[in-house]
């Protein structure tokens, strides 16, 4: 959560850093601010609400400078508002710093420091760290820095500026995400790839308890032990226009629209010239898989409902047993976890800090970690024995939507590859899957082409309070999906329930004009599921079917259907998982919230 940026050359920086925030208001957006150096003195500007406030303010008022750092906000400790919004200063405005994550000792640090006279100006854990750095400073930024890290805990990324060294800037990181950009006589820190493509495509990502200094003409990385390290630079291989919306008016339609060609190169790209999979960066062999006696699977939210149906694909294929666990709830009811044991975890950023507490703490238990995750280099990927990438390209928006289309599509072919090094399916089997995913792209195009009954659909439910969706079996997880997918960008209250349970108590929840989302793409409980829409039908439910194009007669029991392309059951999630989506977009859009920032949210994760 929370986006920084930072920037040291020649260029105005008020001008690098607002286009930067820019890319970064997906990390937060309850408040935005700026800090740069301006003829030897800091001027900042800070302000509650969008990064727009803060741009149009500047536009105004500009602050000159080459030097500087910059901040979006989603809140954790102080409510937004102007004065706990980043940068913070010290009392004499020398130092300026933004901050990425959570200081767990700042009660006891800020007691301290009242304790020496020092006085707080926010309620915020962050403001900690600038009054520390004055009281460390002795004329070298980077030496108070490295003082200010044995000191603190938690998570974070740090950018500093001081005025009395301008031509400097020195960031640090430790389990929130950094980056290094590199440039011709000017360097940049920030959160996430997409806020420096602008200017430059060679970055360096920072490891975890690395500090950087960074000057116009020369970038240093140190070592926890304050040792110069030697860090390859990458070059970044996707475009500008990939991290923008394109033409399209939100960036979540953008990626629902982007769905065919992601699961296209997840798939394609893993597959070698004889047409099988190619896990070439998992090392898991024959003997390794034999040994493997429980899989967990263990993510969050969007991809925790992923996780779900690659239990499905992993129990159906390769006959393991698998567990899936919530990434934030894994650690406390001390799972068994041995050599033997193999941990899944899927995470679009791989900077989620529940997941990343999963894997550290199945690994000091000694699993085997495979990840499936988006962001090549991110801390999962890095923390991981094993990655795979899906091809998504970034994804923006906070509702997740192509990454999850992937993250399952990723999970079908892990499926396969262990099954088939198991030897529980056959080579027909195999072929025949992958055959039957490569025309998934097509089926999801043929569902977003016919998007007006979708339209209808949102314009019926946009005033209700509450909403259900309803599916058995492998639709029961597309259910807990399109649930939370509408829930949180239309908010309307909507809960997911597996169609047999209903009638043990929720059913008491179903009025008059209920709207209840059933999902019927499985062809071998399509008759148990109608029963399920008779049942809420008879209470009143306003019911929207989910099926299978050769299912006509549904039309007699529900009120409005919306048909998906035929597909084998184990598949089906990724097709229907695109209705729910723009059912959820368009129930969003017509209401008029903010589709791609929904309140309360922020799309990278990174506080426990
Ligand atoms: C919902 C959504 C979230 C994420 C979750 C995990 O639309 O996007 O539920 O799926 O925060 O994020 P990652 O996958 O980055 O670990």
């Amino acid at each position: 959560m929370c986006g920084i940026v930072g920037y040291v050359g020649k260029k105005n920086a008020q001008d690098v850093i607002l286009q930067g925030l820019e890319k970064l208001e997906y990390r937060g957006y309850d408040s935005a601010g700026i800090a740069i150096v301006e003829d030897g003195v800091i001027k900042s500007e800070k302000f509650k609400g969008r990064l727009a406030v803060l741009s149009d303010f500047l536009e105004a008022n500009p602050i000159k400078g080459s030097l500087g750092i910059g901040h979006t906000r989603w809140a954790t400790h102080g409510a937004p508002s102007d004065e706990n919004s980043h940068p913070h200063l010290n009392a004499d405005n020398t130092i300026a710093v933004v901050h990425n994550g959570i200081i767990e000792n700042y009660v006891s640090l800020k007691e301290d420091l009242i304790a020496k006279g020092y006085k707080f100006k926010s309620q915020t854990d962050t403001e900690v760290i600038v009054h520390l750095l004055d009281s460390l400073y002795e004329g070298n930024l980077l030496e108070a820095v490295n003082k200010l890290t044995s000191i603190i805990r938690g998570a974070y990324a740090i950018g500093v500026v001081c005025s009395k060294s301008p031509n400097e800037m020195v960031a640090v990181r430790n389990e929130s995400p950094l980056i290094v950009g590199l440039g011709q006589d000017e360097n940049f820190i920030a959160s996430d790839i997409p806020a420096l493509l602008k200017y430059t495509r060679d970055v360096c990502i920072l490891e975890n308890g690395e500090t950087v200094h960074l000057t116009p003409e020369k970038v240093t990385i140190y070592s926890p032990d304050k040792k110069e390290v030697k860090r390859d630079k990458f070059t970044v291989d996707w475009d500008v226009e990939s991290a923008s919306k394109g033409g399209y008016d939100h960036f979540m339609l953008k990626e629902i629209h982007e769905q065919p060609t992601a699961i296209k190169d997840t798939l394609l790209r893993r597959l070698d010239e004889n047409g099988k999979i190619k896990l070439d960066d998992i090392k898991l062999t024959k003997e390794d898989l034999e040994k493997i006696s429980k899989v967990y699977i263990v993510a969050c939210g969007t991809a925790y409902n992923a996780g779900l149906v690659g239990r499905y694909a992993i129990e159906k294929f390769a006959q393991i047993p698998v567990e899936p666990d919530i990434a934030s709830e894994f650690r406390y009811r001390e799972p068994f976890i041995d050599q033997n044991t193999l941990l899944i975890v899927i995470s679009q950023s791989g900077e989620t800090l529940d997941t990343l507490a999963a894997i550290r703490e199945a690994k000091r238990k000694g699993a085997r970690i495979l990840s499936v995750t988006n962001v090549v280099g991110s801390s999962v990927a890095r923390e991981s024995d094993d990655v795979f990438y899906t091809w998504a390209g970034p994804e923006i928006a906070v509702a997740s939507t192509k990454a999850y289309t992937t993250q399952m599509t990723a999970l079908y072919m892990i499926a396969l590859d262990l099954a088939l090094t198991k030897g529980t399916i056959t080579e027909e089997f195999y072929f025949d899957m992958i055959e039957k995913m490569k025309e998934l792209p097509a089926k999801v195009e043929k569902i977003l082409e016919n998007y007006e009954d979708i339209k209808q659909v949102a314009k019926e439910i946009k005033d209700k309070h509450s909403a259900f969706y309803l599916g058995r079996g492998l639709d029961y997880q597309t259910a807990m999906e399109g649930a939370l997918k509408l829930k949180e960008i239309s908010y309307i209250h909507t809960e997911a329930f597996a169609a047999g349970e209903l009638k043990h108590g929720t059913i008491a929840l179903i009025e008059e004009g209920t709207p209840v989302i059933a999902i019927a793409s499985q062809e071998r409980l399509y008759e148990k599921m109608l029963s399920n829409i008779q049942e809420v039908k008879a209470r009143g439910a306003y019911v929207i079917a989910i099926a299978n194009e050769n299912r006509k007669e549904i039309e007699a029991q529900a009120d409005r259907v919306i048909y998906v392309p035929e597909v084998d059951d184990i598949l089906a999630p990724v097709l229907t998982a695109v209705p729910t989506q723009l059912i959820a977009y368009y129930t969003s859009l017509i209401k008029g919230n903010d589709v791609d920032k929904p309140r309360n949210l922020a799309k990278s994760v990174t506080v426990e």
